[in-house]
């Protein structure tokens, strides 16, 4: 049961921390609305292409699994997302890849400021070697000029908001790395949102997880998708049927299909999706 507070509005006298969507669940509304556009993308490393002719659209408020056996290219895709492969120096793409009317390919585009609005959260949780607080404060501190007060409470909401508050509010400013792999994983997330992202991207967030710390961020996820939009990468297909509302099948680098999570695991279109997503391969 997530605390009462994961549903409180973030602290209101803050350079806005809240994502900056309409902040509109999609289940109250009939048609959900884009929030990212792939459309005809390709992505090489050197002369291998590792996605070919991919178009997708992300809804906003939503969250999309991306599903597929390894080496099809999710986490190429998810990276290109936020543009974490700018330091990959083989790696180049073409095609069209928006976050509202933010070109995210474009040599113009403030990538600092792009990931302010793409979060990103991976596989093993990856706290700094700081304090818990100093963790979730680094983004604030390097974007925002907060005052103390206003840092504390951004802290705080961020804290409740990735449910570790209550674990961790008497030891804020003990070494992140002694938390459990499951909170350190939380602490991960709340540094994430601390910065007001639209968008979370998640590299197989649970894999390193036992399987208890494991359902607590799956709630989590489905919490967090009523302000953000959530890109989920994961092996687990009761996770993916859990806990996103869409799901996206890739393979060989390629998008085989995408649609609502029900559909594609109970009625796919292609036989390879149905393979799948019943254990066949992969
Ligand atoms: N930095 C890199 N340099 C060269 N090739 C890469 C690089 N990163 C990934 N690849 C290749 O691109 C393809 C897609 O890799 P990617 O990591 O996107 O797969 P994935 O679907 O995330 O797999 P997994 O489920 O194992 O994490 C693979 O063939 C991989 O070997
Ligand atoms: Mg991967």
């Amino acid at each position: 049961m997530l605390p009462t507070s994961m549903t409180e509005s973030a602290p209101s006298n803050l350079t806005n921390p809240a994502p900056q969507g309409n902040g509109q669940n999609v289940s109250d509304s009939p048609v959900a609305e884009t929030c990212i556009e792939i459309a005809n993308f390709d992505a090489w490393y050197g002369a291998f292409q590792a996605i070919h002719n991919l178009s997708l659209e992300i809804p906003r408020n939503q969250v999309t699994a991306f599903i597929g056996p390894s080496g099809c290219g999710k986490s190429t895709l998810l990276r290109w997302i936020n543009r974490m492969n700018d330091i990959v120096p083989t790696a180049h793409s073409k095609g069209i890849m928006r976050l509202d009317d933010l070109d995210i390919l474009a040599k113009s585009t403030d990538v600092v400021h792009m990931r302010r609005l793409v979060g990103m959260v991976f596989q093993k949780p990856n706290p700094f070697p700081k304090s818990i607080f100093d963790n979730v404060a680094f983004g604030p501190r390097l974007h925002m000029k907060l005052r103390r007060s206003e840092l504390e409470e951004l802290v705080e909401w961020s804290l409740r908001k990735a449910a570790v508050w209550d674990e961790v509010k008497d030891r804020l400013h003990a070494p992140a790395l002694g938390l459990s792999g499951g909170q350190q994983q939380r602490l991960c997330i709340a540094r994430a949102i601390a910065v007001g992202p639209e968008v979370l991207l998640m590299d197989e967030p649970c894999s390193a997880l036992d399987p208890a710390s494991t359902l607590a961020i799956e709630d989590l996820i489905y919490e967090l998708r009523e302000q953000y939009t959530i890109v989920m990468v994961t092996h687990n297909m009761q996770q993916a049927s859990r806990c996103s509302d869409q799901t996206a099948f890739f393979f060989e680098g390629q998008l085989v299909e995408s649609g609502p999570t029900d559909d594609v695991f109970t009625k796919p279109k292609e036989k390879r999706t149905d393979d799948y997503v019943r254990g066949r391969f992969g």
